[in-house]
């Protein structure tokens, strides 16, 4: 079985939100407030989780990622992650990284070797100004903790027109001597998160500002990656740069995308959700839902990305 869309596009990639709890504030996903979290009830529970996985696998998904809110906020998150180690898929994770060292033996265990861990400054006031916790060391010694012990690490960064040149510069360094890939991502509009355009620092902003001081080669970009790819000549990891708003790569998308309460979307900016765990729940037909939803995938951007009537949840709501 394949997910193809009316785009011959096909979907191998599911992103499964676990929780929409988080532990940070950051200003460019909740503008720093604090945002209502769904009652648990709503949450799919591990079990349901499993089966929805499976269902997915059956139907040609190959990669899992795990998201949030926070994923391993989520008190049954070990139960989580033992369950869909059991099934045969990749799987992966992403995190702010404060919990990391916790998980670590059990991700080695179910075989989860790809963490994304979010990390929007080297400095800790800045970090602090960001994400509204004072936890800058405790990510980045699972940061540490996670390379040395062979993860295969990203870390995120979403870079603004706040955000001084020199910060970019320290970003792009944190590759110079570890295998790390660092991705800047520019800043996108959601429910809730006062974005303006103005604020986003875009990918030919980003490549000027490292191309003022280094020689950088880029790599070929595969049609369903996200982040166009660079190294610095002579340093060991590499950076990317995502950049959905001032070049959306939408052509070659292979994701879909699970809420924490279960709801189906087929793109990060669409408005259509389809109740799979309702469905689950009083046993309908998931694969008919699962289609139609695939089928009814836009072209670019959910349809709607920009436009003055976007309607769309927050991206805690949704998954990162
Ligand atoms: N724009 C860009 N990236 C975002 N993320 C969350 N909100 C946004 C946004 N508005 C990404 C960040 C974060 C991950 C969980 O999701 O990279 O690290």
């Amino acid at each position: 079985m394949k997910l193809v869309d009316t785009f011959g596009r096909n979907h191998s990639y599911l992103r499964i939100s676990i929780t929409d709890a988080c532990n940070f504030r950051c200003t460019y996903c909740t503008s720093g407030k604090s945002f209502p979290v769904t009652p648990r009830s709503q949450w799919m529970l591990p079990h349901e989780i499993q089966h929805l996985a499976e269902t997915f696998i059956h139907l040609g998904i190959q990669k899992i990622r795990i998201t949030g809110g926070e994923p391993l906020v989520r008190k049954d998150a070990a139960e989580i992650f033992n369950r869909l180690g059991d099934l045969p898929v990749e799987l992966a994770i992403t995190t702010n990284g404060v919990f990391l060292p916790k998980f670590l033996d059990q991700f080695e265990k179910i075989g989860l070797n790809k963490i994304n861990v979010s990390l929007d400054s080297l400095d800790p006031l800045e970090f602090y100004r960001i994400v509204g916790v004072d936890d800058f060391q405790k990510v980045k010694s699972g940061i540490q903790e996670a390379v040395e012990r062979g993860f295969e690490v990203k870390i995120n960064a979403v870079p603004t027109q706040a955000t001084a040149h020199k910060e970019i510069i320290d970003f792009a360094l944190l590759t110079q001597k570890q295998n790390v890939e660092v991705r800047m991502i520019e800043m996108m509009p959601f429910s809730g998160n006062d974005w303006d355009r103005n604020q986003v620092l875009t990918k030919a902003e980003i490549l000027d500002i490292i191309q003022q001081q280094y020689t950088i080669k880029s790599f070929p970009k595969l049609p369903e990656e996200t982040a166009d790819r660079f190294q610095i000549e002579g340093f060991e990891g590499k950076f990317g740069i995502i950049s959905t708003v001032s070049d959306p790569f939408c052509s070659g998308c292979n994701r879909l995308r699970i809420t924490a309460d279960g709801k189906m979307k087929n793109c990060l900016f669409g408005k259509r959700e389809d109740d799979l765990l309702g469905a689950l729940r009083n046993g309908s037909d998931l694969k008919e839902i699962i289609l139609n939803n695939v089928w009814a995938k836009h072209a670019q951007t959910g349809g709607q990305l920009l436009s003055s009537n976007m309607e769309n949840r927050s991206m805690i709501a949704i998954g990162g």
